[in-house]
């Protein structure tokens, strides 16, 4: 069995997950992170599974604590009971606005800055006969200026996360959207295969 550092396998918390996740739409949302922060730890050189376990940790309680005054500072309790180390707990705990915890680690900046565009470029997706094939920077960020469009995303998120990470709006998308690529199917998206 593969085992990071902090010896916390993805299979650990895709068990943990799925334990309190039923919901299709939070478990792809927990995906598409989880593929996006792992693109991100991939070209850094960290610890990919310590980076994937974090992002499908992110929102595990969100189903049982809907609201802001539970989620994620209850999840994150139910995590330290379980035994996650305290890397994983903050690391979950730094992704809420909320809570205005600093974001000082890589994986925190990573964490935060994939978590609304991977949604918004899941969005992107959905709509588009192809899926996220041929789906180009530009044209996401077109969609990011019409308010209705995926109206749950906060935008001034998008733009901060992008920012924490020093990079081009455009270069961060196009990192997200090739992510998710490889995981199209699993997020229920069509590919230009399908297409033809
Ligand atoms: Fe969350
Ligand atoms: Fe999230």
């Amino acid at each position: 069995m593969l085992r990071g550092p902090v010896g916390v396998t993805r299979e650990r918390a895709w068990e943990t997950l799925t334990r309190f996740t039923t919901s299709v739409a939070l478990i792809r949302h927990a995906l598409a992170v989880e593929a996006s922060v792992r693109g991100y730890a991939r070209r850094l050189g960290e610890d990919e599974d310590l980076w994937a376990a974090v992002a499908l940790l992110h929102d595990f309680d969100y189903e049982i604590h809907p609201t802001l005054d539970e989620h994620p500072q209850d999840g994150t309790r139910l995590l330290r009971e379980e035994g996650y180390p305290e890397e994983i707990v903050e690391a979950v705990l730094s992704h809420a606005e909320h809570l205005g915890m600093p974001r000082d680690t890589p994986l925190k900046r990573t964490l935060f800055a994939c978590d609304e565009l991977s949604g918004f470029v899941h969005a992107c997706g959905l709509v588009r006969p192809t899926g996220l094939d041929g789906l180009e920077p530009k044209s996401v960020r077109k969609k990011l200026k019409q308010p209705s469009f995926a109206a749950g995303v906060h935008r001034d998120e998008v733009y901060a996360g992008a920012e924490l990470l020093g990079l081009e709006l455009d270069e961060h998308i196009a990192n997200v959207v090739a992510s998710l690529q490889p995981i199209a199917s699993e997020l229920g998206l069509r590919t230009a295969a399908d297409a033809a």
